[in-house]
């Protein structure tokens, strides 16, 4: 037996690697022939199959404000990305698009917008209150980034369930080198903490081939992940922005972020994995093959047409010039063509026990 096929043997009955041996499964990624590729793509699908079947869950994703008061230097949508317009859908917009949502059959809305000065915590709390009162039955998911623990709770008063933050990256130094001095990577944690904390379903994750990352980021990726348990884990390839300071940087590769959904699966078995519009950019086929790596989740893409070309993270990302129904069909179009199907379900995480 190969090196790489008795680490993945020993990840998929143990559910973990000591840190030595994760190392060595990274450096294997490398070298790795087709059919260990596969073979670990399938041993990850197997897993995916004992919890969730062939069930893929929908998200529509809303990107209600391409402000932000950030600076990362990975994202397009950084406060000092000039060129960019702005935007910020008005609180009937924000209804509009869940309505054609709910009526296309989502029961999950991702409110997603950068920390946006200009949409105060009261306002937002408004919003979710209504979608909450409109919408019993769907899950309302908030991904508006870093704030205080006692906001976090007046969200989750006001009828939100769920929050994503990725978490970026565990390795401080890493942290450092993406981001302005003004964040920190202890605040992040602190938030998602805080956040599980306050009976949140939660999502963290990372970019998979940012500059600067090296296997050992991974390591304190997945360590951390291990302590924080979230329920789910979103990864996509990093991709340059052109009005970045990480433009002259290349992408991550399909094969790596296929290699990291599969041993995310291994290591966090019932996690919700997305294959994500990342994925999809950087190959035509991305979600599809994602899925097949693991991953459970896709998130098509709800906003209204003519701000889509504004939440540009990166350059080149899918879905700008769709409306929500070609997304919503195309996307299932997808799945059926691999044997899966999406489900029309708020698709909480297995056994999740609201507070
Ligand atoms: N490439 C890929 N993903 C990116 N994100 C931000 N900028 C980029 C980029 N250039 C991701 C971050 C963020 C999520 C909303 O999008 O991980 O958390
Ligand atoms: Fe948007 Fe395919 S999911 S066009």
């Amino acid at each position: 037996m190969s090196e790489v096929t008795e680490l993945i043997e020993k990840l998929n009955t143990e559910g973990d690697l000591g840190d030595d041996e994760f190392l060595r499964l990274l450096g294997c990624r490398r070298t790795m022939t087709g059919n260990e590729r596969d073979e670990l793509r399938r041993t990850a699908r197997i897993r995916a199959d004992s919890v969730y079947g062939h069930d893929v869950y929908l998200r529509g994703l809303i990107e209600f404000t391409n402000y932000c008061r950030n600076d990362c230097r990975y994202c397009g949508i950084r406060r000092d990305n000039r060129e960019l317009h702005r935007y910020r859908l008005t609180d009937d917009e924000i209804l509009e698009c869940c309505e054609e949502g709910y009526d296309l059959g989502f029961r999950t809305f991702v409110l997603q917008g950068g920390e946006d000065p200009g949409f105060s915590d009261d306002h937002l709390c408004e919003v979710v209150h209504t979608i909450r009162q409109r919408f019993p039955d769907v899950a309302i998911t908030l991904s508006v980034g870093e704030r205080e623990r006692d906001v976090y709770q007046r969200f989750f008063d006001a009828g939100a369930d769920r929050y994503l933050l990725r978490h970026e990256t565990a390795d401080a130094a890493h942290y450092r080198f993406m981001h302005p001095a003004e964040l920190s990577m202890e605040h992040r944690m602190r938030c998602l903490y805080e956040l599980k904390d306050i009976g949140f379903q939660i999502g963290a994750g990372f970019m998979v081939g940012s500059p600067g990352q090296t296997d050992r980021c991974y390591l304190e990726d997945f360590r951390f992940l291990q302590k924080l348990q979230p329920h789910m884990i979103g990864i996509g390839p990093f991709i340059p922005h052109h009005a970045t300071p990480f433009k002259d940087y290349p992408a991550g590769t399909l094969s790596d972020t296929l290699f990291f959904i599969s041993v995310l699966r291994l290591f966090f078995p019932k996690a919700l994995i997305p294959a994500t519009t990342a994925l999809g950019t950087i190959d035509p086929t991305g979600r599809e093959q994602g899925i097949l790596a693991g991953a459970n989740v896709v998130m098509p893409n709800l906003s209204p047409g003519n701000v889509r070309p504004d939440y540009l993270l990166y350059d080149g990302k899918i879905c700008t010039d769709e409306c929500a129904g070609m997304c919503r069909n195309c996307m299932q179009r997808r799945m059926q063509s691999i044997g899966y199907e999406v489900k029309e379900v708020r698709g909480d995480y297995p056994g999740f026990v609201y507070a």
